[in-house]
């Protein structure tokens, strides 16, 4: 049977446009989840928006628009991206669709419900707590506002002292457990949290966790979120990570939060599941509040989800940012390169889990070296030559034409690599792994050369080999590259013409149809079209 994949992203906010730290967290799932594909696993992609909280509240105030409005035009600018970039997800996650503000609720009244011997819930509590809050800002400061002179500065306009009543959700009481459980999956292999030298940074923190978690707002302060339930009482708005987490289990295939136990067909995929998020929000929403709002549903411990935890791309080591006036927008570089250029440079070039610098001269240079200069010459090559020695047509003598070492040694290296078990995906090196496979063709033709073998009719078989040998390895490579250019992986297919019956369809890469030896005795071979044109370097 085949196996199960579930693998979702963080939801973006959208109270602006996407930037490339967005595309590159999508494109990276997307990635997966083709690799996944391509296996025959069972996948399930699912990714979305964050659409309710006060960020959005205020964008949209100040642009005067209702905020369902303003978020449906950011969402159709997300939508819009991941169509041109090619990420292909299964599920849609917008937090502001009806479904999943009733599953919201759902849990609410379910936690609340679920009572101890005291008669109180297990989970929730409600409580008055006092602080100093910023008028024009609309938040609570906590010390770490204060300036050095301890006073809050000017910036925060107005501070008044309040107090406000608010529901809590308990997170001490599973200190303990949450640690238990981090520590069993490290001795198990099976780290709750890949790359593992994130593992430490979790445990910290959750040793380090003072107190439970304030999911409501009171309406007077924040009206763009999911109301709760009338029994918690009127003019309580969810808090909006309570909301946003919620929606790896609204929008996924079968789930119903009122069963003790989550339902068994949802479990069935559930079970493999993979969140890929960023650094900066493993802690505390991934890894303490989502774990622990899974305990409380009901989900058992090995059902708790395992964190792909990706680093940051920065712009000359700086964060991006609107004030800076350094955001790099996907959009304008899928234009300007292609969208196979950008998945391939996001993807290619950043360790997982580790920061990257982005710079627009890298994405060229990768583009030319590794797909013009590698690939693409080794496509234009290969059906170049067989064209002219052999009119287009491969001959297949089985003995002449093993499996090169270098083809065998490329493939074994990117499966290790991309499916790293417990580990994390080393998408970056994967990818040098299939070039490679390009560059050892070069190599053989650098070597062979197969315009003095043509001059010699002793040498027919060998040069038989030789260009069966190129354009076999260009069609393994096309399988292995298909996750990370689905476009260029079926012109390559076209150009070999190969499995034109499926041309256009995705399931026309398999991975098992990486083996050595796919191409018949007699295949007739298609013309060849630069894939890859050489990018001319940006001005600087
Ligand atoms: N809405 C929350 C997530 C809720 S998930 C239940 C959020 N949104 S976000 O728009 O700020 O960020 C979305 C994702 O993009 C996060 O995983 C974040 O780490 C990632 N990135 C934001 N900037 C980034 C870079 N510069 N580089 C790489 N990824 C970055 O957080």
């Amino acid at each position: 049977m085949a196996e199960t994949f579930f693998i979702t992203t963080a939801i973006d906010y959208t109270n602006g446009a996407p930037h490339i730290g967005h595309a590159y967290e999508k494109v990276l799932a997307d990635v997966l989840a083709r690799y996944h594909r391509l296996k025959g696993d069972e996948v399930f992609f699912l990714t979305g928006v964050d659409q309710h909280g006060q960020k959005v509240q205020q964008s949209a105030e100040k642009q005067g628009v209702a905020p369902q409005q303003f978020v449906d035009g950011i969402t159709a600018k997300f939508v819009a991206l991941w169509e041109k970039l090619n990420v292909r997800y299964d599920g849609w996650a917008a937090t502001t669709d009806e479904k999943h503000k009733q599953c919201v609720r759902a849990i609410l009244q379910r936690l609340w419900d679920d009572k101890g011997t005291d008669g109180q819930s297990k989970w929730l509590y409600k409580k008055s707590a006092g602080g100093y809050y910023s008028v024009r800002q609309e938040q609570f400061l906590t010390d770490k506002e204060r300036g050095p002179d301890g006073e809050f500065g000017p910036e925060w306009g107005e501070v008044e002292f309040r107090e406000e009543e608010n529901f809590y959700f308990r997170l001490l009481n599973h200190k303990q457990w949450l640690l238990n459980l981090i520590d069993a999956r490290s001795a198990a292999g099976k780290p709750l949290v890949i790359p593992e030298f994130r593992v430490g940074e979790l445990r910290n923190a959750v040793e380090k966790l003072e107190g439970d978690l304030c999911i409501s707002r009171p309406a007077t302060r924040l009206q763009w979120g999911i109301p709760f339930p009338e029994s918690f009482g009127a003019g309580f708005v969810t808090f909006v990570w309570f909301d946003a987490l919620v929606n790896y289990i609204s929008f996924a295939p079968g789930y119903d939060p009122a069963p003790a136990r989550p339902p068994e067909e949802f479990l069935r995929l559930w079970r493999s599941i993979v969140h890929v998020i960023g650094k900066d929000i493993m802690i505390p929403a991934h890894g303490v509040y989502w774990p622990i709002m899974l305990k409380a549903l009901g989900f058992a411990d090995e059902e708790i989800p395992k964190l792909l935890v990706h680093g940051w791309w920065n712009i000359s080591g700086a964060k991006m940012s609107k004030s800076l006036g350094n955001v790099i927008d996907p959009d304008v570089l899928a234009d300007k390169y292609g969208a196979e250029a950008v998945r391939y440079y996001l993807v290619g070039d950043i360790a997982t889990g580790k920061d990257s610098d982005f710079s627009e001269e890298r994405l060229v240079q990768r583009f030319n070296t590794d797909l013009a200069n590698s690939l693409g010459n080794l496509l234009n090559r290969a059906l170049n030559m067989s064209a002219k020695y052999r009119e287009g047509i491969l001959n297949r003598r089985d003995a002449e034409t093993p499996c090169p070492e270098f083809v065998q040694k490329g493939k074994a290296s990117y499966l290790s690599q991309i499916d790293a078990g417990s580990g994390e995906p080393l998408l970056h090196q994967a990818i040098d792994s299939a070039i490679n496979i390009a560059v050892g063709c070069n190599q053989l033709v650098d070597t062979e050369k197969p315009w003095a073998l043509a001059k010699d009719p002793a040498q027919a078989q060998r040069l038989d080999a030789v260009l069966y040998t190129l354009a076999e390895s260009v069609r393994i490579v096309a399988i292995l590259l298909s996750p990370v250019l689905p476009k260029a992986a079926h012109g390559i297919f076209d150009q070999l013409n190969w499995k034109t019956e499926l041309s256009g369809k995705d399931e026309r890469f398999r991975l098992a149809d990486a083996e050595w030896g796919g191409l018949p005795d007699g295949h007739q071979l298609g013309k060849p079209t630069p894939l890859f044109p050489r990018i001319e370097a940006p001005a600087a």
